[in-house]
C-alpha cells in the first residue's frame, strides 16, 4: 500500500506554484512554464498576491483562496516567507511541499528549516527539500522543476542530493540514451530522505531501478534498511568520500576508518550496487533498469573479433567474473556456426566472417542453454556486415529463444552505424555499450546485484549465550573509577562475556600469586603490566613472553614492575597479567568504531604490515551475518594468506567468521557504552583449530 501523502508529492493530481512569477527569467516563472510545457494533465494553480492571471491560468493571492483540492505545492518564494506559506498550505490540506527555495541549513539556517518542517508535521504534510530543483516524471508528464525538460524516457528513476547535478544528468540522459521515468531532487533532506524515496519508488509501477546521487545521510541505518527491503535494484554514486576522513582516533580502527570504506560496506549490506563515477552510474543504470539479475557465475562472450574478445576477457577478470570454458556440448554446437579457424571456447570467436546467420544461431542457442547465466555479445564493425542488421538479428535471436530471466549486454565497436544500431538495441530493451569492457562490467553489476540479494536472505547469528550483564558490570566499575579506557584484563572480561575466545588471563598482585597462576595456567606464559595509565605496554618494557619456569617468572615479575615505575612513576598499577602463551597463528585484527552516520561498525584485517602499512582492512555496519563475515575475510587484498599460501594449510576461516559475528553482536549490544575497541592480535590457527584473542582494548564513550 503506497504512502498516500508521498503519493500526493510524487504523483500529484494538482500542483500549486506558490511564488509563480509574472516575470520571465525568475524561477517562479520557469516552474510554471515547465508544468504547462510538459503537458501535465493535472490541475496547475499559480499563487501570486500581485496577479489575477499568469500564462492564461487563474491566479490566487493565497493558496487558502483556491477552491479545488491541492495535492502538492511547489514553493518558490524567498526563504523568510516559507514558514508562513507552509502554514497556509497546511490549512489548505496540501499533502506535500516541494521547497525549491534556498537559504536554509545549507547556509547555516537550521532554525528556519526546522521551523518549516515542524509546521508541516503539525498538518501531516511531507517536505521535499528545501534547496531543490523539483520533481520530474515522464509517466505523469510532470515537470515541476526549473530543469528545462523531462529526461529521456525510460524505466529508471533518479534521486539526487545535488540539484545542479540533477539538471546536468537530465540533459545527459539524451546523449547517453539512458532512460529515466522520474528525477527527484531531495536537496537538504529536511524531511523526505533517501530511505523515504527508495520505499516510494520501490512501489512505483513506472520505476524498474533506482539510481542515487548521494553526498551524505542523516540516518545511515534507515538507508540500509530501506535498501534491504527494496525489491528493485538500487545503484548509488557516493560523492565526497575523501573529505570525511578519520580524525584524531584513540584506537587502531578509528585511524583506519574512513567514509569510503564504511559507505561501501553499508552499500553492500543494503544490497545497493555502487557506481564509481557518473559514467559508471549511467552504464550500470542502463543494465539494471533493463535486464534481470545474473544468478550464476557463467558468463559467455560471443564476438566476431579476437581483440575485443581479449579486452572483454581482461575486463571479466577485473570485475570479478572470470571466464570459464563452455562445456563440450555447448562448444560442439557453437562450432557449427563458425569457420574452422573460429573458437568455441569462451570467448566464442565467430571471426570476422560472421554475418547475421552465425550471430543469430549462436546467440539463440547460447542464451537458451542452461549453462549460460549471462550472455555478452560483442561486434566489431566490418565492411561485409551492416551493424543494424546484426543488431536486429541478435535481438530476434534473443526473442526466439523464449528466455526472459537471463541478462544480456552488448557492445558494438565502430562508427556512426554502430552507434545507431546500439540506440536501436537500447530502445528495444537491450543494454548496448561502445566498449567491450563496459558490456562486461555492466554484466558484473547484474551479477553483483544477484549476489547481494542472496546475502540479504541470510539470518543473523543469534545473540543467545552472551552474558551482557556481567560485561556491563565490568564497564560500570571502570566508570566508577572515573576511567574511560579498560585495562586488558577488563576488556578481556567483557570479550569473554560475549563468547570471544580470549587467551586465559589472570591478574596477579604479588610475586607469589604470579608464580601460582603461572603454574595453574602452565608454562610457557606471557606476563604483562596492567595499568590504566600504561596503554602501550611494550614501549614501557611491560611485556615478557615465553616465560618457561618459576625462576624466569619471578625475574619477569620484578622487571615488569620496575620498568613500569621507571616509565611512569605515578602510574596506578593493578598488577601483572599472567597469560597462557598462545602458539603461533596467523595474526589478524578486529576492531570497532562508532561511525557518525552508521553507528557501531566493525573492521577486519590481517595484522602486522598488512594493517600498519597497507591499511588492508574492511568494514561492516553491525550486526554482521556469517555470510558477510566470511565475505569480509575474502575481500581484503591479503585474503590468500588465510586461504593458505607457501605450503601453509588454510586457516580456520569458519571460526574466525563466527568470532567476527560474536564481536559484532558485542559492539551492537554495548553501543551505548563502547566508543572504540580492538582485538589485536587475534591468532588464527589451521582449519578446525580455532582462533585466540591475545590482546583486547576497549575505549568507552564519554558520558554526561
Ligand atoms: N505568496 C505567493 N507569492 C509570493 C509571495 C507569497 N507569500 N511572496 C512573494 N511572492 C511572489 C512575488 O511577488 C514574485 O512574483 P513576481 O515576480 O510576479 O512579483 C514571486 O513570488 C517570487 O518572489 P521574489 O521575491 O521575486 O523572489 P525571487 O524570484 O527573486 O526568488 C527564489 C525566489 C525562491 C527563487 C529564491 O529565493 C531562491 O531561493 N533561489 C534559489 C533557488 C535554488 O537555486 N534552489 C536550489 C537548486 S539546487
Amino acid at each position: 500500500m503506497k504512502d498516500d501523502v508521498l503519493n500526493g508529492l510524487f504523483r500529484p493530481q494538482s500542483v500549486a506554484v506558490v511564488g509563480a512569477s509574472t516575470q520571465p527569467g525568475k524561477i517562479g516563472y520557469t516552474v510554471l512554464h515547465n508544468l504547462i510545457a510538459s503537458q501535465y494533465q493535472g490541475k496547475i494553480i499559480p499563487i501570486n498576491p500581485g496577479a489575477d492571471e499568469i500564462m492564461g491560468l487563474k491566479t490566487y493571492a493565497s493558496i487558502c483562496d483556491v477552491p479545488d483540492v491541492v495535492d502538492a505545492a511547489v514553493i518558490v518564494v524567498p526563504a523568510k516567507y516559507v514558514p508562513q506559506v507552509t502554514r497556509e498550505c497546511g490549512e489548505k490540506g496540501v499533502k506535500g511541499l516541494m521547497v525549491i527555495t534556498s537559504g536554509f541549513s545549507e547556509v547555516g539556517r537550521r532554525d528556519l528549516e526546522k521551523e518549516v518542517v515542524d509546521i508541516a508535521r503539525q498538518y501531516g504534510m511531507r517536505v521535499l527539500g528545501p534547496n531543490i530543483v523539483g520533481v520530474l516524471s515522464n509517466s505523469d508528464n510532470l515537470n515541476a522543476s526549473f530543469a528545462p525538460f523531462l529526461p529521456f524516457p525510460g524505466k529508471a528513476s533518479l534521486v539526487s542530493q545535488s540539484g545542479a547535478l540533477l539538471i546536468a544528468i537530465d540533459a545527459a540522459t539524451y546523449t547517453r540514451r539512458v532512460g529515466f521515468d522520474k528525477l527527484i531532487s531531495i536537496g537538504n533532506m529536511s524531511d523526505v530522505d533517501f530511505a523515504d524515496s527508495i520505499r516510494w519508488l520501490d512501489d512505483d509501477e513506472n520505476t524498474s531501478c533506482i539510481s542515487l546521487y548521494i553526498e551524505g545521510f542523516k540516518d545511515g541505518r534507515a538507508f540500509i534498511e530501506a535498501g534491504q527491503n527494496a525489491r528493485k535494484p538500487i545503484i548509488a554514486l557516493k560523492a565526497g568520500v575523501s573529505a570525511h576522513g578519520a580524525a584524531a582516533a584513540a584506537s587502531h580502527t578509528g585511524s583506519l576508518a574512513g567514509a569510503a570504506k564504511i559507505y561501501s560496506a553499508a552499500f553492500q549490506q543494503a544490497g545497493v550496487i555502487q557506481a564509481t563515477d557518473l559514467d559508471n552510474l549511467f552504464d550500470r543504470t542502463l543494465a539494471l533498469s533493463l535486464q534481470p539479475p545474473m544468478t550464476g557465475d557463467n558468463m559467455l562472450i560471443i564476438t566476431n573479433g579476437g581483440g575485443v574478445g581479449v579486452l572483454a576477457t581482461d575486463a571479466a577478470e577485473r570485475f570479478g567474473l572470470p571466464l570459464r570454458f563452455a562445456p563440450d556440448d555447448v562448444q560442439a554446437e557453437l562450432r557449427k556456426h563458425m569457420p574452422e579457424f573460429g573458437s568455441a571456447k569462451n570467448p566464442v570467436d565467430l571471426t570476422g566472417m560472421a554475418g547475421t546467420d552465425w550471430y543469430s544461431k549462436s546467440v539463440q542457442f547460447s542464451y537458451a542453454h542452461p549453462w549460460v547465466d549471462g550472455l555478452v555479445v560483442l561486434y566489431c564493425e566490418t565492411a561485409m556486415t551492416d551493424p543494424m542488421e546484426i543488431a536486429k538479428s541478435i535481438y530476434q535471436a534473443l526473442q526466439d529463444s523464449g528466455v526472459k530471466d537471463k541478462p544480456v549486454t552488448i557492445s558494438f565497436v565502430g562508427g556512426e552505424k554502430s552507434a545507431a544500431a546500439m540506440v536501436w538495441l537500447v530502445e528495444h530493451g537491450v543494454p548496448a555499450y561502445g566498449a567491450p569492457d563496459l558490456a562486461v562490467s555492466s554484466m558484473a553489476a547484474l551479477r553483483e546485484y544477484a549476489r547481494s540479494r542472496k546475502f540479504l536472505q541470510e539470518t543473523l547469528t543469534p545473540c543467545d549465550g552472551y552474558d551482557a550483564d556481567s560485561a556491563r558490570a565490568v564497564i560500570a566499575k571502570v566508570r566508577e573509577d572515573g576511567r574511560s579506557v579498560l585495562t586488558e584484563i577488563e576488556a578481556k572480561q567483557v570479550f569473554s562475556a560475549f563468547r570471544l575466545p580470549i587467551t586465559t588471563t589472570r591478574l596477579a598482585s604479588s610475586e607469589e600469586e604470579a608464580i601460582r597462576m603461572a603454574n595453574e595456567i602452565g608454562y610457557p606464559v606471557v606476563m604483562k603490566i596492567v595499568s590504566p595509565e600504561i596503554i602501550h605496554k611494550s614501549d614501557a618494557g611491560g611485556v615478557k613472553v615465553n616465560i618457561k619456569d618459576d625462576a624466569a617468572a619471578r625475574e619477569a615479575y620484578r622487571t615488569i614492575l620496575a620498568n613500569a615505575k621507571a616509565y611512569k612513576a605515578d602510574a596506578n598499577i593493578h598488577g601483572v597479567a599472567i597469560q597462557e602463551m598462545a602458539p603461533w597463528g596467523t595474526e589478524v585484527i578486529l576492531g570497532s568504531v562508532n561511525d557518525p552516520t552508521f553507528g557501531p561498525t566493525v573492521m577486519f584485517g590481517l595484522g602486522g604490515i598488512f594493517v600498519e602499512v597497507l591499511k588492508d582492512v574492511t568494514f561492516r555496519v553491525t550486526p554482521v551475518t556469517n555470510g558477510q563475515a566470511l565475505h569480509m575475510l575474502g575481500e581484503i587484498r591479503g585474503a590468500p594468506v588465510l586461504a593458505g599460501t607457501r605450503g601453509e594449510p588454510p586457516r580456520d576461516r569458519q571460526a574466525l567468521a563466527s568470532v567476527l559475528c560474536d564481536y559484532s553482536n558485542m559492539i551492537l549490544s554495548l553501543q551505548d557504552e563502547i566508543s572504540e575497541s580492538d582485538a589485536n592480535p587475534v591468532l588464527v590457527y589451521a582449519e578446525g583449530k580455532g582462533v585466540k584473542v591475545v590482546d583486547a582494548r576497549i575505549i568507552l564513550k564519554k558520558k554526561g
